[in-house]
């Protein structure tokens, strides 16, 4: 949430910010702004909206070697040019990535000291502490500041009549890219893929001095950090022949969902057993999670409950942190997050810790937050995911809980070792299965939907599951009214909302559920609902069906929520939706 840019070096800063923001921008896009150092003064120029209106009130080419930049999503104040970062007050000119919690306060403190305030911020007030504490000796005064806030922050500074550039953060992320001769400060690795793969991983609190080398500091000692190699270019963070990130990423899923899988289980049980965290003790797992990676969590849940025979409790993470939750030393918490950043995701993994249970991450972005923090990782091969609403993330989530479970069945006597062979066997089919179900055509179907105001999910069990993440994907991206619906529950209330049309899409591919769940389908035909049917059993009853192959019950999730995308990402498109970057929305929530 905010991505935060910065450049020192031998060429064009501006240009080299902006290029950055631009790869950032899956981050906030509610407004953006830049300052340089030009002739030994700081500009500042600032724009509502997105970082292209930034760009065309800019000369990229102009001489500056430092430069900081922002591309925000609104939490203080609405979107303006007045709170657009960076801020300036005094000699600090900086931008802010987090939650400063207690800048009211601060804010009086230093009114009270003579400052004034133009915006709504917290993130002015943050340059106003760290002025107030300047005197001679700005490392000091940064540190004294960013010890006062409470919160989460990563700060790009630069000060009056001083060639540095600085860097400091606590909880939201921020790395160095160290190019040739120039050094770069991110949010995240896009930032700087274009320019280098090299960067350093700056930890809580510590502050990054930066000019024609890097200098760090920890409680204002200087210590050595290592330089780090980024496993991924440039083609990673461009649309390559795809009119949108959700759609290449959605063709990307069979070779990230094959790398997912390969990366820690060969079809021996023991290449799982000796990849993963040990896992025999625990007779109770808690999964928690956001939006889809919750989504992921109840696909966790129903698999794991099934064929290991663990109870599984599946939350959201906003809730379980406030809510009285029950444990043991037997219970395992996953959290479960693309980013690794999300601020509910990480503050119920620290309740968890604080409780003394034990973590489990599953996450995607190398060395984030919440990998940090957890006692157990294991990563997602997703690779980088830039549009904003999550698919192949999504997809190598739900591998990695498979793999969960077939490390439980199989610890609990519940798979054998032939049994898991099997299975495997299975997966080397997924990628050939998943093309094709990835090539159909869902325009057809989504004409006849995309003009409705309201769309209804519904199935039954895992498919329940799924439907939730259909639904969710649907609204994010296309602005259309959807829920998901238990399809048993419907007559309990909900189905006095099916008119004459309104589309209503089932999934059914749990065939032992499947006649009770086409008896609900057939409940919203007979009062007129416009009936979508995915499924993997023939069935020509309602206005459509896209048949799924009839495959391995354990992989069937990873099948079935293809359609699903591709029926939001073509209503999106007729509706012409902003679809890499729906409207209020961001990537990486560091917000609580
Ligand atoms: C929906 C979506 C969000 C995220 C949620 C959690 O398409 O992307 O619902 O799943 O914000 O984010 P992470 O996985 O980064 O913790």
């Amino acid at each position: 949430m905010c991505g935060i840019v910065g450049y020192i070096g031998h060429n064009k800063a501006i240009e080299k910010v902006i290029s950055g923001l631009e790869s950032l921008e899956y981050r906030g896009y509610d407004s953006a702004g830049i300052a340089y150092l030009n002739n030994n003064k700081i500009n500042i120029i600032k724009e509502e909206g997105k970082i292209i209106n930034l760009k065309n009130k800019l000369d990229l080419n102009i001489n500056s070697n430092l430069a900081i930049g922002h591309t925000r999503w609104a939490t203080h104040g609405e979107a303006n040019k007045i709170n657009a970062h960076p801020h300036q007050v005094g000699k600090i000119t900086l931008v802010h990535n987090g939650i400063i919690e207690n800048y009211e306060e601060i804010r009086e403190k230093l009114i009270n000291e003579g400052y004034k305030f133009k915006s709504e911020t917290d993130s002015e007030v943050a340059a106003a502490l760290i002025d107030y504490y300047y005197d001679k000796d700005i490392l000091k005064a940064i540190n004294k500041a960013t010890k006062e806030f409470i919160g989460s922050y990563a700060l790009g500074i630069i000060v009056e009549n001083d060639s540095n550039l600085y860097a400091v953060r606590k909880t939201s992320p921020l790395i160095i890219g160290c190019g040739k001769d120039e050094y770069f400060i991110a949010s995240d690795v896009p930032a700087i893929l274009k320019y280098t793969n090299n960067y350093i991983a700056l930890d809580d609190l510590e502050i990054c001095v930066i000019n024609d080398e890097i200098k760090i500091y920890n409680n204002l000692k200087e210590i050595k950090k290592e330089v780090q190699i980024y496993d991924s270019d440039e083609s990673s963070i461009t649309k390559g022949h795809f009119k949108h990130f959700m759609l290449k990423e959605i063709y990307e899923q069979p070779k990230v969902i094959k790398k997912t899988i390969e990366s820690y289980f060969n079809g021996d049980i023991n290449s799982l057993l000796t990849s993963f965290p040990k896992l025999n003790k625990y007779n109770k797992i808690h999964i928690v999670a956001c939006g889809s990676a919750y989504h992921t969590g109840l696909i966790g849940k129903a698999l794991i409950e099934k064929y290991a025979d663990i109870k599984v409790e599946v939350y959201i993470a906003s809730e379980y942190r406030y809510n009285k939750v029950f444990y043991d030393d037997k219970t395992l918490v996953i959290l479960i997050s693309q980013s690794g950043e999300t601020a509910d995701t990480l503050a119920a993994l620290k309740k968890a810790k604080q409780d003394n249970i034990d973590t489990l991450a599953i996450v995607n972005v190398y060395q984030s937050s919440i990998a940090r923090e957890a006692k157990y990782v294991i990563y997602t091969m997703a690779g980088i995911e830039v549009a904003v609403a999550t698919t192949k993330a999504y997809s190598c989530q739900i591998s990695i809980l498979i793999l969960i479970t077939i490390y439980l069945a199989y610890k609990n006597n519940k798979l054998t070792k032939k049994e898991i062979n099997n299975i495997y066997q299975d997966m080397l089919k997924l990628p050939d299965i998943l093309n094709n179900l990835i090539k159909k055509d869902y325009t057809k179907i989504a004409k006849n939907i995309y003009k409705h105001n309201d769309i209804f999910f519904i199935g039954r069990g895992i498919d329940y599951y799924l439907s939730m993440e259909g639904s969710l994907k649907l609204k994010e991206i296309s602005y259309i009214n959807s829920v998901s619906y238990a399809a048993g529950e419907l007559k309990h209330g909900t189905i006095s909302l099916i008119d004459k049309n309104t589309p209503v899409i089932a999934i059914s591919t749990d065939n032992k559920l499947y006649d009770k769940t086409i008896s609900n389908i057939k409940e919203t035909k007979a009062r007129g609902a416009y009936n979508i049917l995915i499924s993997n059993i023939e069935n020509n009853e309602f206005d459509n069906l896209i048949l799924i192959p009839k495959f391995n019950e354990l992989l069937t999730p990873l099948l079935s929520v293809i359609p699903l995308q591709l029926l939001a990402y073509e209503v999106a498109k007729l509706k012409d939706c902003d679809i890499d970057k729906p409207r209020n929305l961001a990537k990486s929530v560091t917000v609580e």
